[in-house]
């Protein structure tokens, strides 16, 4: 078989799937292979898979359909195809996605990518596929090549790994594994590869990020926040964000950072999953409504606008009209600058998908649209606001329209403005023209500087000129 030389590959579930997908990109060019993004063209076809629900992971085995007919085709041409299957689906079903999928050459779980080269070569198009889900001792971070240059002035950088928390509705703990967080000289080793490169933002990536305690250089356990101070002091970057944490985990240290860190961007997502204490001890959340709101406020007098954003499940076995009326209540008190929501999905293995009290698809869906709608308008109030205020926005991506750029507000909110490709990854203040439910738009002022200039924490309301008509996620908790 000739060497297979262009790779296509598609990327399901959360960011963190996007970084790994990279490094596995990364690690294979370091073989020779070429990225592709039309998958017909391609000699290996990699599905970096999710297993968070039953969906994401029905839609894998939809794929693989499609590329048994496109290897038939390519062999018919006299070309090999090898098909990989990689991520959280790989480690929850293993051998049995070839038995189903028999056009499946290779499955490898998440901890385990770091030896797809050596798989690929082992793969003989037409053998037994290769199973590779294994918890390496050796940690993959090691085993890659050195970050190469992104594209983009924002990156992600998985800094912690694997969830010991067992909700007992998500399967993460078993894709993923126990808790692992690198050691701060990596990550500051990877940052700092990555600011050389033009990364202008970060954002720390982990399944339970603020769980973060990494062996810092004296061998010390470090927690989240002295890793974000440490990273913030890297020239070059201007922006940090860290994504998921845990409202068990978020200690005052960390809330400590977002009152003094000018890097640390307003912007937190803190998944609460319900608003029903009673669904929360179901859930295993080990946080109450009450512990959740008190970390609000915490958070608000820190960084009083701070920016908010959550996961609710609705549906959840035994979930009654008044369970579900309480997740409305929070979404109401908190005031959501960003939330996703998702019905509940029973997962094979997890406690839940056994509970009594299961609740039928039709009531889920009715409760999902209830809740996006008080959702949708939180977000439209909270985007509304910002109309006429001057915001830094880092331009990273290019607008559908020729010159147009779209960049991100310290708010995470989209920002779309006039603005010529040469302003590509700068940061930029803009006057906020208009607002819709998912973005902005607006048009670029001056030249914002760095963060420090532009983000003071300690100015934040006054910089947002926020007055008495404020909506609830910028107003300072009542005492
Ligand atoms: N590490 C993240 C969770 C990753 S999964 C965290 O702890 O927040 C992202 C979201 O998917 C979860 O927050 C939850 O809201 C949702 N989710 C997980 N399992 C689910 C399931 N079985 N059904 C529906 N939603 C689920
Ligand atoms: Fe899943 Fe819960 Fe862990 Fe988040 S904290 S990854 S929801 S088990
Ligand atoms: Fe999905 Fe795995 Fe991420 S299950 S959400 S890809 S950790």
């Amino acid at each position: 078989m000739s060497a297979p030389r262009k790779m296509f590959i598609k990327t399901f579930g959360c960011q963190m799937n996007v970084y790994d997908s990279e490094r596995m990109t990364q690690a294979l060019a370091a073989r020779g292979f070429a990225e592709t993004e039309v998958m017909e063209d391609a000699d290996l076809i990699v599905l970096n898979t999710c297993h968070i629900r039953e969906k994401a992971a029905e839609k894998v085995y939809s794929d693989l359909g499609r590329i048994r007919k496109l290897k038939q085709q390519r062999a018919a041409e006299g070309k090999d195809t090898v098909v990989t299957v990689a991520g959280c689906v790989a480690q929850a079903e293993g051998a049995e996605i070839a038995r189903r999928a028999p056009v499946v050459d290779i499955v490898v779980g998440p901890q385990s990518y770091h030896r797809l080269g050596e798989l690929l070569a082992r793969s003989t198009v037409g053998a037994r596929s290769i199973v590779e889900t294994g918890f390496p001792e050796v940690d993959k971070f090691a085993s890659l090549p050195q970050r190469a240059t992104g594209k983009s002035p924002a990156a992600f950088l998985t800094v912690q790994e694997g969830c010991d928390k067992f909700c007992t509705f998500c399967v993460v703990p078993y894709t993923r594994g126990a808790e692992f967080s690198r050691p701060v000289a990596d990550i500051e080793a990877e940052a700092r590869q990555l600011a050389r490169d033009g990364v202008r933002e970060l954002t720390l990536l982990g399944q339970n990020v603020n769980a973060y305690h990494g062996a810092g250089r004296d061998g010390s356990s470090w927690s989240l926040a002295r890793l974000i101070d440490q990273l913030a002091d890297i020239e070059g970057i201007e922006r940090l964000r860290y994504t998921t944490s845990h409202p068990r985990d978020l200690t005052d240290d960390l809330i400590e950072v977002h009152r003094r860190q000018p890097k640390l961007m307003p912007y937190l997502h803190l998944p609460v999953q319900s608003g029903a204490d009673r669904i929360l001890a179901a859930m295993n959340r080990r946080h109450t409504i009450g512990d959740y709101l008190s970390l609000v406020d915490r958070l608000r007098w820190a960084r009083p606008d701070l920016a908010l954003s959550t996961d609710i499940i609705v549906g959840f076995p035994g979930e009654t009209e008044a369970d579900f009326q309480a997740s409305l209540d929070i979404v109401e008190r908190v005031g959501f600058a960003q939330a996703y929501t998702f019905k509940y999905s029973a997962r094979p293995g997890t406690p839940a998908a056994t509970m009594p009290g299961q609740v039928a698809e039709d009531v889920k869906i009715d409760r999902l649209h209830r809740l996006q709608a008080a959702l949708n308008q939180a977000q439209t109030l909270f985007n509304s606001h910002c109309v006429g205020r001057t915001l830094p926005v880092l331009f990273d991506r290019k607008g559908r329209k020729p010159g147009q750029l779209i960049g991100r507000s310290p708010y995470l909110q989209a920002v779309h403005a006039e603005a010529d490709f040469s302003l590509f990854g700068r940061l930029l203040a803009v006057e906020i023209r208009s607002a819709g439910p998912n973005s902005l738009a607006g048009v670029i002022v001056q030249d914002g500087g760095t963060a420090q200039r532009s983000d003071a924490s300690g100015d934040g309301c006054a910089r947002l000129g926020l007055e008495d008509s404020e909506p609830a996620f910028f107003r300072r908790p009542a005492n």
